[in-house]
């Protein structure tokens, strides 16, 4: 399947990205993690402020979002192995949350969801999959990869973008914080990227193609 190349690739970019990062982390932030007292926001509520703030309550909504999602991609997974990663990454998730209310500590904010339209796509197009794929099969376990692929590459592109944020504004914790989230769902993707093409996508392309619902 061509949908876990590519994913390979945008892994391979992040990781990269993830480097320039780090370096620009440091060069901003002269000693990472210098102090673990609140961060104030520079001038407290500009517009990209209240956009920063908007976007953690995004993520807020959308970890919570996620863990239910998760939890019904476990129980409908072929796979032991994919049951498994879903059911690690539900914990992961878990944390994330306590990681963004810890951010939202630090800014001096409330920790507060904010609905996510993106988020609810992606996991409505999840919840499509496990009705419109037979039970037991692995080409459910490959559409359930892409779909939840297809929210860590939300994350991700969010995460990112609110780590590049922090260090702009000097919120040096803050930015470690995220940057923690960032790199866990990064590895999450890659792990997802290696259930697949280990054996799953194999065996889905070699799956019998006589479905009642592939008319
Ligand atoms: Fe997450
Ligand atoms: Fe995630």
């Amino acid at each position: 399947m061509a949908v876990t190349k590519s994913s390979k690739a945008g892994t391979k970019k992040s990781a990269s990205k993830k480097a320039a990062r780090s370096k620009s982390a440091k060069t901003k932030n002269g000693n990472k993690s210098a102090s673990n007292g609140s961060e104030k926001m520079n001038r407290g509520n500009s517009p990209i402020e209240k956009f920063f703030t908007d976007m953690l309550k995004d993520m807020y909504y959308t970890e919570e979002k996620l863990i239910e999602a998760l939890g019904k991609m476990e129980s409908a997974a072929t796979t032991e192995e994919l049951k498994e990663a879903f059911n690690d990454h539900a914990h992961q998730s878990k944390k994330h949350q306590r990681r963004l209310e810890k951010v939202f500590e630090l800014i001096g904010k409330k920790a507060e969801a904010k609905k996510c339209d993106a988020i609810e796509g992606i996991i409505n197009e999840a919840e499509k999959i496990i009705e419109e794929t037979p039970e037991g099969s692995m080409t459910r376990d490959a559409a359930l990869i892409i779909a939840a692929q297809k929210a860590e590459h939300y994350e991700i592109a969010s995460y990112g973008s609110l780590v590049q944020l922090a260090i702009t504004m000097g919120l040096n914790n803050v930015a470690d914080l995220l940057d923690d989230i960032l790199t866990e769902e990064e590895r999450t993707d890659q792990l997802l990227t290696d259930i697949a093409e280990t054996s799953i996508n194999m065996q889905a392309e070699n799956e019998e193609a006589a479905y009642s619902w592939m008319d």
